[in-house]
């Protein structure tokens, strides 16, 4: 196992001391919340009673396979707990979010939940964000047109480059939701919620992927253990 993945796997063991019997889940998208999920899994098949929703059709896919039942959100209403990883998360639990093309419904199942929390090694934590290409799910529909528009916002909003779209085995990236990822390599961001609030002005924007005054809880994997962070 390498050290990345022993890291994942302690960080997935400290979210399932967060797990309560008879709780409503939200499961992230991508290799940390993998990892939580086959902590969880193990759980279940021991007996603990939860219910979960998926933030993409993988998620759904690894749950159902390791026995954790699997509700929608409309069924579930409201979460107890969504545990998600992250791309990178500041100081004041600001993320970007989206490497793994779920962002929409992780941001819908995050909303849901009474508590959001993060999981993630050291590696993911930045000073400021934006060194990862910010995800944003577009509308196919003219999405060209879309793109020319985020980079015209994201240079009123201070951050300049380059905004292309995500490339799928067979033409562009499809979201579950079918639409498209726009990767904007915009660098430092020097006003993540400003940067929020214009790109959700443009018609064709689904949803970006920052995720702001979301976050209530961190934990973090390094060297040291797993220490939890709060905004
Ligand atoms: C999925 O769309 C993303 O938001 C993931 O949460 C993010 O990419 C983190 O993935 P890893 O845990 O694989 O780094």
């Amino acid at each position: 196992m390498s050290n990345g993945d022993d890291l994942k796997r302690q960080v997935a063991d400290a979210a399932l001391g967060l797990v309560e019997p008879g709780m409503k889940l939200g499961l992230g998208t991508g290799s940390t919340a993998a990892a939580f999920i086959a902590a969880l899994g193990a759980r279940v098949r021991q007996g603990l009673d939860v219910e979960c929703v998926a933030t993409s059709s993988a998620t759904e896919a690894q749950a159902k396979a390791a026995g954790i039942p699997i509700a929608t959100l409309n069924s579930a209403g409201e979460l107890d707990l969504t545990v998600d990883g992250a791309d990178e998360i500041d100081a004041s639990l600001s993320l970007i979010k989206g490497g793994g093309g779920a962002l929409l419904r992780e941001k819908i199942v995050a909303m849901a939940s009474q508590r959001f929390v993060v999981i993630a090694d050291e590696s993911k934590l930045v000073d400021g964000l934006g060194a990862f290409p910010l995800p944003i799910e577009v509308e196919p529909f003219g999405a060209q047109s879309t793109l020319r528009m985020i980079g015209m916002v994201g240079r009123e909003a201070g951050c300049d480059g380059e905004v292309k779209l995500r490339e799928g085995a067979d033409g562009p990236f499809r979201t579950d939701g079918g639409h498209y990822i726009a990767d904007c390599a915009f660098g430092a961001i020097p006003d993540a919620a400003l940067l929020g609030d214009m790109l959700t002005m443009i018609p064709g924007v689904i949803e970006h992927g920052l995720f702001i005054d979301m976050a209530d809880a961190a934990l973090i994997a390094g060297a040291e253990g797993v220490r939890v962070l709060e905004p």
